[in-house]
């Protein structure tokens, strides 16, 4: 197998499984398939990363706010981490990216429009794979421990966000992986659709 640079990003609604497989993925292709491989996530570990972990525990930041936030965070991401890394030909996964702004805040606010995010958002670069790992809202919810809920997390709000990820999906050319499932085996799913995209 060649050994190439790689850009992959996992995402969906929150509790779809992105940070669990995004890891097991990263240790797959690493040490079963011995690629270099750089695992990362947004918000990302910089100041503005953890500035915006606070916010997402604060419903009284607007919906704009963070997303001028969210594309600093990434536009520093990407130069100053992402980028480096696949200079150096390493497969870079990041556990979510721009989709998950485009999503997010697009849905809280009819002041924000994706093509507004995206022009925030106009220097970074593009995943090669996008992944959207996807799964009922009640389910998703049922798996993560209610005490500690961020602003996003309820029903009601999850199935507009959950509808707007697989229509952007269609229209995007996004792979859609069910998540509703044992965990080896979606994470069989996606390792086969990355090493497909490797070995093409
Ligand atoms: N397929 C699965 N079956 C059962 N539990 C799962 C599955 N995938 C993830 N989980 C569990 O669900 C919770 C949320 O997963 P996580 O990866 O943190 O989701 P996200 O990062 O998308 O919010 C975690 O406790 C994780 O262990
Ligand atoms: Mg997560």
């Amino acid at each position: 197998m060649t050994h190439k640079s790689l850009f992959i990003v996992l995402d969906g609604i929150d509790g779809c499984g992105s940070t669990t497989h995004s890891q097991l993925l990263a240790a797959f292709l690493e040490h079963k398939k011995h690629f270099k491989v750089h695992l990362t996530y947004e918000p990302s570990k910089s100041e503005i990363g953890k500035i915006l972990r606070k916010f997402l525990k604060n419903k009284e930041i607007p919906p704009t706010t963070d997303a001028l936030l969210f594309a600093a965070d990434r536009d520093l991401h990407y130069h100053n981490e992402i980028k480096k890394k696949l200079d150096d030909g390493f497969i870079v996964i990041s556990d979510r990216y721009i989709e998950s702004s485009i999503i997010y805040q697009s849905i809280q606010s009819d002041k924000i429009s994706i093509e507004w995010i995206k022009e925030l958002n106009k220097f970074i670069g593009y995943p090669d794979l996008t992944i959207i790992l996807d799964i009922e809202p009640k389910i998703a919810l049922a798996r993560k421990n209610e005490k500690y809920l961020e602003k996003f997390e309820d029903t009601s709000f999850l199935d507009k966000v959950r509808k707007l990820y697989l229509s952007r999906a269609i229209n995007e050319g996004y792979h859609v992986i069910n998540s509703d499932d044992i965990i080896e085996y979606v994470q069989e799913k996606i390792q086969k659709t990355v090493l497909n995209m490797l070995n093409s």
